[in-house]
Parts: C-alpha cells; sequence; structure tokens
C-alpha cells in the first residue's frame, strides 16, 4: 500500500490510506533515543508523581469506553442528517483522531518496551493502556461504516519521525493537553446543544478527555523535574512547538469547517477557545506562552492556511508549474512561520504546584 494522498474516505482502502499518509498536517508516529529516557529523573516531584500514579492505578475510566444502548440508534439517526461533504469531514476527524490516539499508544508502548527506569516504565504501561483504549473505541464506530483501519498493519508501515527525549516532552505534552481542551470544548457546545450531537462519540469525550489531562501531568511533571528543559535556548524550543502544534491544528480544522458548522462552532472561534484553554494549562510548566488573541498573530495563521490551500492545489496541478507553485508557496509558508515564531510572547510565572484540575 503506498502512502498517496487521499482526498474522500469511501472504502476502508482509502481509510487504511489516510491514516498511512505523511504530510505536514497529519498525525505522525514518532520514535526516541530510549537509553536517554531512561535517565530521566522524576525525584525532584517525588510526593505529585505517586499521587498521580495512584489515579493511574485506580484507573477510573475502566469501564467508560464500553457502547451502550442508545449508541446504534444514535448513529443511524444522526447520521442520517449529514450531507454527503459533511460525511466525509467527520470520516476524516475519526481517522485523523484514531490516527493521533494510536501514534501515543505505540510510542509510549516503545518507550514501555525499552526502558528499565521503574517510574517511567510504570507511566508509558498506564499511558499506553489508555490510548489503546481511546484508538479502539474510534475505530469500532470507523468499523460501523465498513472503514475499520488496521493498526498492526499502520504501526508496521507507517513512516516514524525521530524526536530527541526533550521534543517528546514539549510536543506530547502539548499534544495531550491541546486534546483535553479540543475535546472539552466540542462536549461543552453539544451539552448546550444537544440536538447537534449528530454522533454518539460525543458523549464520550467528558471523562475521555480527563485522560488526555492526566497524560499532559505527566509530562508536566517530568518537565518540572528536570527544569533546565524550561530555560536558556530551550524557551525557543517551547516556542516552537507551541507554534507547529496550533499552525498545525490551524489549517487542519479549517480544511474541514463544516464539521463544526454541523455543531454549531465556528472553526476560528473554537480554534482559540482551544488555544486560550490551553494557554491557561501551560501555566503549570511553560515560562512563555503565545499572543494567540493579537490580531497580527491571527492574520498569520489565516495566511498559512492560505498557502496551504494553495499548495494543495499546485500537487493537484501537478507538472512543472505545479511543482514551482509548490515550491512558492513552501517559502511562503516557512517566511509566515518565521514572521509568526520571532512575534513578542507573553512572560508567564510557574504555578509552585505543578498538578491541574481539568476545571473546564
Ligand atoms: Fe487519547
Ligand atoms: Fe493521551
Amino acid at each position: 500500500m503506498n502512502a498517496t494522498a487521499v482526498h474522500t474516505i469511501e472504502t476502508a482502502e482509502d481509510a487504511n490510506k489516510k491514516a498511512l499518509h505523511s504530510d505536514m498536517i497529519s498525525p505522525r508516529f514518532y520514535t526516541t533515543d530510549f537509553a536517554a529516557m531512561d535517565r530521566i529523573n522524576i525525584e525532584p516531584v517525588r510526593a505529585e508523581w505517586d499521587k498521580m500514579m495512584a489515579e493511574y492505578e485506580g484507573d477510573n475510566n475502566h469501564d467508560h469506553f464500553q457502547r451502550d444502548e442508545a449508541f446504534a440508534d444514535e448513529v443511524a439517526s444522526g447520521m442520517a442528517s449529514l450531507s454527503p461533504e459533511m460525511r466525509q469531514e467527520f470520516m476524516d476527524f475519526l481517522v485523523s483522531s484514531l490516527t493521533s490516539e494510536f501514534s501515543g499508544c505505540v510510542l509510549y508502548n516503545e518507550i514501555r518496551k525499552n526502558v528499565s527506569n521503574p517510574d517511567i516504565k510504570q507511566l508509558m504501561t498506564y499511558l499506553a493502556r489508555d490510548e489503546s483504549r481511546h484508538a479502539g473505541f474510534i475505530n469500532l464506530s470507523l468499523r460501523d461504516f465498513n472503514l475499520g483501519i488496521d493498526l498492526g498493519n499502520l504501526k508496521r508501515t507507517k513512516k516514524y519521525t525521530f524526536f530527541k527525549p526533550k521534543y517528546i516532552y514539549y510536543a506530547t505534552y502539548l499534544s495531550e493537553k491541546i486534546g483535553y481542551a479540543r475535546y472539552i470544548t466540542i462536549f461543552r457546545q453539544l451539552e448546550k446543544h444537544p440536538e447537534k450531537r449528530f454522533h454518539p462519540i460525543f458523549r464520550w469525550f467528558e471523562l475521555w478527555c480527563n485522560d488526555e489531562f492526566r497524560h499532559g501531568e505527566s509530562f508536566a511533571l517530568i518537565m518540572r523535574a528536570n527544569p533546565h528543559l524550561l530555560r536558556g535556548a530551550n524557551k525557543l524550543w517551547i516556542r516552537f512547538f507551541l507554534l507547529a502544534v496550533y499552525a498545525t491544528m490551524y489549517v487542519r480544522d479549517h480544511t474541514r469547517p463544516m464539521l463544526h458548522e454541523a455543531m454549531g462552532l465556528d472553526s476560528s472561534e473554537y480554534d482559540y477557545q482551544v488555544f486560550r484553554i490551553t494557554t491557561a494549562i501551560t501555566q503549570q510548566v511553560f515560562p512563555l506562552a503565545l499572543d494567540t488573541d493579537n490580531p497580527q498573530f491571527r492574520r498569520g495563521l489565516e495566511r498559512l492556511f492560505e498557502v496551504s490551500k494553495a499548495m494543495e492545489k499546485a500537487k493537484a496541478r501537478g507538472g512543472l508549474v505545479g511543482k514551482v507553485q509548490q515550491g512558492i508557496c513552501a517559502v511562503q509558508a516557512a517566511t509566515t512561520f518565521a514572521r509568526l515564531f520571532f512575534m513578542p510572547v507573553i512572560q508567564q510565572d510557574l504555578s509552585p504546584q505543578v498538578r491541574m484540575e481539568p476545571a473546564w
């Protein structure tokens, strides 16, 4: 199976290709330096760490990822109300969500297998357990439409990106917290407007995102226990990852605006709300935040989205002209990203206690 771009998901083969495909905005699989990860010391945060481990051990979501009796009927009636385009966006949403849940599962499992540090090994066991439940639960919904993803094949054949451990901490921390912010924002919206809940999976999001919140807490503790990760030149890396994660999310969400409209959400407002929640949470660990409500920042993200659309057109066009256009788009995207990167950031003092409650 090759990893060419898939624009519509009609068959299981399309869904599997989509999950396998790599581009700037699709979820990736990661690998890292396990020996370096093995040397992490979490002693400075031992008390908070042990409390968190007890929560994982308690496994309060053990029975959450089971379907209830109403599920099948809600799928049938909800999906009947969707236009074919909206249905496509929803399938795309399910495939990319599954890919990113499974990406966590694969990474955490690999770390678990390759380290002997008991704290890290134990943590990774719990994280992989949760992510495998999440991925499995989404896959059930894809299977309802005969679009199930072959996770074994995906694990074997998807391209892996190598990240140093510190990049894994920044990127994974952010994707867990942003995952929480995204799921809770959708859940709160549909709680207010149950008539817009076109698929039952959204009913699971509240307890589900508490898992993601806790996963993020683990990486916050690891970074706070190793404060050099949060100082000096590393602040530039934090800035870079914040921007990369935010920009990717913005572009990806804006390529499927109907999905948010169906829930009564505007993609931009939704994204900025998610950024605000994420920024508030990151006070537990990052000494700086991006000024996402600044109009100049917003113009930059909009520009990245425009460039990404032009890039897609150039790819579809092909030939020499298409190649030249793609090159121009790449330069434009890099320049816009650089401009966003050098915008002033908001300095923030770290909270004395690391742990936070998922209170949104
Ligand atoms: Fe997850
Ligand atoms: Fe997670």
